[in-house]
């Protein structure tokens, strides 16, 4: 978590630095800071609270930048705290002596090496893992070492996870940036580069990227920059393009990033159905997979592991591939998986799903799997992320730059790429039959009009959704390939309005979480036409009888449903297997009016960051 930025080249950076972190403060916003060189001197300026915050603090015209050999230099930070509260002291930029640095990342042993560093006189004013890592390049390079050996040096001396943006006023034409465990681009500029955590952060200056591997080290210098490993070997790196476009990361007239993700969903679902479906609906192909037939002929079982939303997408891709393939196929949580010791091996196949492609815990799984032999594709929206890399494949998401933190437009695409592995391996198997794909598929392929046709009814969904902003605690239920959804629906609406909600397998609710219902209680009920729908009526007449107020997303022309309810959303009737797809919207929807009507920081919910790079 944690956003940094850093440059050197020919341009004044202030403004370059600032924008650059307001792009990234999706990944942190409890305090910021940036670091100028002027007169060959660092000046630090830091503050508690979000960058427009730091905004008002840097906008004095003295404080900028000056150069030294026509060389402009800068480093910045967005924070989301891990060690020491959210403070200005706590804030990065972090300095010791000479030596100024931005952290993004856990230093797990920084309390053995802050006591190492007290017992040598130096006195730490921060309570950060990150300070520590100033002080330790700064007591190398006090024994009479370049800026670089004692970076070199002090990081051999880091356990945990890192990537640093590090200026020295001793050196004043050089930053160094490291990266390890954590997420850091380098962006590829003409007579200038840059430093970032993410690469929407530059878009608007470069569209070439350098993806870092761990253990390396960037060393910049005026129109160079040079890569190194941990050996302190040079490495040569390739040079990436990335087509996506600065208005991609920019608002475009909508309130709020989530409210444009929403709304962008029914182009993300096309640019990911793109190339992938023959003209007659026949044949998938799915290029992005390096799995032959005879591959996935011997998968003998599918693990399906990712966080938060992803897993909820992985759930509703377990049902899928089940019933597609008949592979046995385990579902967990990336944070439980790799430390339970998983029945994992050769002939085994991981599914890791993952917007960032950085999340620690699901990288951290992809690991643990490789280890024991398991083949690994990934499900990822960010070309070049860690676990793009290190899977054996990917199939890429395109749903473009996802900034709101509440996923959206990742989850569908998510969906998405799910039918069309399932249909994919089913048919490869002869477990799915081209008499029962075809249908299937000219449904997924008319999935963005079903999708926008939903959208059509955002009035509505609106009118309903501002109805309970005042209530405290919702349960949505759903079966089957609705269950996802309805945890999917439960974890949108707590993590961007803080209500409380619970998620429920409707056939679960009687065993607990019915002690909940009362007149006060909306109850969320995912109850499309099929074969679970019996079912949850019954569930449904089990909530009415305790008087809990029932909105119901069902099929459209379901009078009977609509007469039953409180309240009622329609969505097309179509494929079971699709269907996850066109609830989601409605849950989406539900969840942002009601935290809109509350009042909340929906694109920036508290105590949340958009990408999870620590444990
Ligand atoms: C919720 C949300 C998170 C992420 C989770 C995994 O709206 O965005 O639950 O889904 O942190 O992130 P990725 O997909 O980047 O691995």
């Amino acid at each position: 978590m944690c956003g940094i930025v850093g440059y050197l080249g020919y341009r004044e950076p202030k403004e370059i630095l600032f924008k650059g972190l307001k792009r990234l403060e999706y990944r942190g916003y409890d305090s910021a800071g940036i670091a100028l060189f002027q007169e060959g001197k660092i000046q630090v300026k830091r503050c508690l609270g979000k960058l427009s915050q730091l905004e008002e603090v840097i906008q004095e015209a003295s404080y900028h930048s000056t150069p030294t050999q026509n060389t402009y230099i800068g480093i910045g930070h967005t924070r989301w705290a891990t060690h020491g509260k959210p403070s200005e002291k706590n804030a990065h930029p972090h300095q010791a002596g000479p030596i100024v640095l931005v952290h993004n990342g856990i230093i797990e042993n920084y309390a053995l090496l802050r006591e190492k560093l007290l017992s040598k006189g130096h006195i730490l004013s921060s309570e950060t893992d990150s300070e520590v890592v100033a002080y330790l390049i700064y007591d190398y390079f006090k024994k009479g070492l370049s800026f670089e050996e004692a970076v070199f040096l002090a990081i051999q001396e880091l356990k945990g996870s890192y990537s640093l943006g590090i200026l020295c006023e001793e050196e004043p034409t050089k930053l160094i940036a490291v990266r390890n465990g954590t997420p850091l681009v380098v962006g590829v500029g003409e007579k200038e580069n840059f430093i970032a955590s993410d690469i929407p952060a530059l878009l608007e200056y470069t569209k070439r990227f350098m993806y870092l591997n761990d253990h390396e080290m960037v060393i910049f210098t005026p129109g160079h920059l040079q890569v190194k490993n941990i050996e302190g070997r040079e490495i040569k790196k390739e040079i990436n393009y990335i087509n996506w476009t600065q208005e991609m990361v920019e608002k475009g007239g909508y309130q709020h990033f989530m409210l444009k993700e929403i709304h962008e969903q029914p182009q993300a679902i096309i640019n990911t159905l793109q190339d992938r479906v023959s003209k007659d609906k026949h044949a998938l192909y799915l290029k992005d997979l390096k799995l032959s037939e005879a591959d996935i002929k011997n998968i003998r079982k599918i693990f399906l592991v990712a966080c938060g939303t992803a897993f909820h997408a992985s759930m509703v891709g377990k049902y899928l591939i089940e019933e597609m393939t008949r592979i046995p196929c385990e579902l967990d949580l990336a944070s439980e998986f790799r430390y339970r010791d998983p029945i994992i091996k050769k002939g085994d196949l991981l599914i890791i799903t993952s917007q960032s492609g950085e999340t620690a815990d699901s990288l951290a799984a992809l690991r643990e799997a490789k280890k024991r032999g398991a083949t690994v594709i990934s499900i990822c929206n960010v070309k070049g992320s860690s676990i793009d890399r290190e899977s054996d494949s990917t199939i890429y998401t395109y749903a473009g730059p996802e900034i709101g933190v509440a996923s959206t437009k990742a989850f569908m695409t998510q969906l998405t790429v799910f039918n069309l592995l399932a249909i994919h391996l089913g048919l490869t198997l002869k477990t799915l039959s081209l008499e029962k794909a075809t249908p299937y598929v000219q449904d997924l392929v008319r999935l963005p009009y079903y999708v926008e046709e939903i959208l059509k009814q955002e009035p509505n969904i609106k009118k309903i959704a501002q109805k309970f902003y005042r209530k405290k605690t919702f349960l949505y239920l759903g079966r089957g390939l609705s269950f996802p959804i309805a945890l999917e629906g439960a974890l949108k609406l707590k993590e961007i309005s803080y209500i409380n909600a619970e998620g429920y397998a409707a056939g679960e609710m009687k065993h607990g979480p019915i002690a909940l219902v009362d007149d006060d209680t909306p109850v969320i009920i995912l109850a499309p036409q099929d074969k679970y729908y019996e079912k949850v009526l019954s569930n449904l007449e089990e909530i009415k009888a305790r008087e809990g107020i029932v909105i119901a997303i069902g099929s459209e022309g379901d009078t009977h449903l609509e007469k039953i309810s409180d309240y009622f959303i329609s969505i097309p009737k179509k494929s079971d297997n699709i269907t996850p797809l066109l609830l989601t919207l409605p849950v989406q929807l539900i969840a942002y009016y009601i935290a809109v009507k509350k009042g909340t920081d929906v694109d920036q919910p508290r105590n949340l960051a958009k990408s999870v790079t620590v444990e």
